[in-house]
């Protein structure tokens, strides 16, 4: 098994650590790189397709026609999902709204012919995306399936679809299936907005950003090191708290799922707009908070939130952008650490920011003892509702 794990201890290490490859592997043959270089002169650019979705491409006008984008999944797929709803809104520009399969089943909500629902899922299996599938298959909806596993059962009752083929996934906490979810739903979202010349510079910069997200992944993945340092400060902490907003309210989620699910720590991600409505009690000095502060739309606010939070002694452990000259100075002689990332086009962000966070609920792991690809009472894939 030391054989299949590459060198690695665990699988959920080599996952993590295989992320520059499985991005790439979920972009191979789909997105065009070279369109900005191209000298043709017969080339038409307010024309051109730099997305090839093979398994949509038929649907594309139907959807685009659609009355909304309806996302459905559980737990790290539904993340991927929280973390791509504004790309997909602003790129597609459709209605998108967020299920959680079983809540969406509970409520039986309404669904109908032109809702173009889209489910999420690694494995393919789990019981209660499946039944949201069948549930929605029923009510006419156009059903498209985002997996990682060929032939599986959410692959093969869906009309179409997109495989994310970031390669099998062992370890039970999910790490290299969420980032390729999350590429998959980007390419999807730009896919969608290929008729759109309004939104063409747009497309360039994120696809652009798209080419060099591998090298952005395995820089982050230096980190591992301080992460291991972290997480034995952290070590014997009863609860994490985690804050971020926008696009990085499901890095906020994840990051704490992660910590959770696997080193049995009470960890909660909190939108941070959310602060000053409860969670702000339970703030004081000794009680550990990751703040999400990377520099996109919700900058301003989130250096807000690090002011309030430090004015009451919090103890804080900001994850910002290199360089970020701002919260350096913020920080320094105060009661926090940084974990400074490289930065990208804001919609990719959440997929360079969640890699620091998985290395960290590894190490957690490993130095609380638990069993890391097999956490008690948790299955890879939850087949029964
Ligand atoms: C992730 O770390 C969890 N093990 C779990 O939340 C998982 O994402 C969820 O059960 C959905 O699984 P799926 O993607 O295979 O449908």
């Amino acid at each position: 098994s030391s054989i299949m794990k590459g060198g690695y201890d665990h699988y959920m290490q080599k996952e993590i650590h295989e992320q520059p490859d499985s991005i790439q592997q979920t972009m191979r043959g789909r997105v065009d790189f070279q369109a900005s270089k191209r000298v043709d002169p017969s080339w038409d650019p307010y024309h051109e397709k730099r997305i090839t979705l093979g398994g949509l491409v038929d649907h594309y006008s139907t959807i685009k026609r659609g009355r909304r984008v309806m996302f459905v999944a559980c737990g790290t797929s539904y993340h991927a999902c929280l973390a791509c709803r504004q790309t997909m809104e602003e790129l597609a520009e459709l209605p998108v709204s967020l299920e959680l399969a079983s809540d969406l089943l509970d409520r039986q909500a309404p669904i109908f012919r032109d809702d173009m629902c889209v489910f999420v899922s690694q494995s393919g299996e789990t019981a209660d995306t499946l039944k949201a599938l069948e549930y929605a298959k029923a009510r006419g909806a156009l059903c498209i399936g985002v997996t990682n596993t060929v032939g599986s059962a959410i692959a093969r009752s869906t009309h179409c679809g997109v495989h994310i083929n970031a390669g099998c996934e062992i370890g039970v906490a999910s790490t290299k299936a969420y980032t390729s979810q999350m590429v998959a739903l980007t390419m999807m979202a730009l896919a969608l907005s290929e008729d759109s010349i309004r939104l063409r510079a747009r497309r360039n910069e994120v696809i652009n950003a798209l080419g060099m997200l591998p090298e952005h992944i395995r820089e982050v993945l230096k980190l591992d090191a301080q992460m291991l340092d972290l997480a034995k400060e952290l070590k014997t902490e009863q609860s994490l708290l985690v804050f971020g907003r926008g696009y990085n309210y499901a890095t906020a989620l994840e990051a704490a799922l992660k910590v959770k699910e696997v080193a049995l720590m009470h960890s909660e991600g909190l939108l941070a707009g959310e602060m000053k409505h409860g969670p702000l009690a339970l703030v004081d000095e000794h009680l550990p908070l990751i703040v999400i502060a990377t520099r996109d739309r919700m900058y301003a606010k989130m250096l807000s939130v690090v002011h309030q939070l430090l004015a009451r002694g919090a103890r804080l452990i900001i994850l910002c952008n290199a360089g970020d000259a701002e919260i350096r100075e913020t920080c320094a002689s105060r009661n926090c650490r940084l974990i400074e990332v490289p930065s990208t086009v804001e919609c990719l962000q959440p997929i360079v920011n969640i890699v620091p966070l998985q290395l960290l609920s590894y190490h957690l792991t490993v130095i609380r003892g638990y069993n890391v690809d097999q956490p008690r009472n948790l299955a890879k894939s939850v087949t029964v509702s």
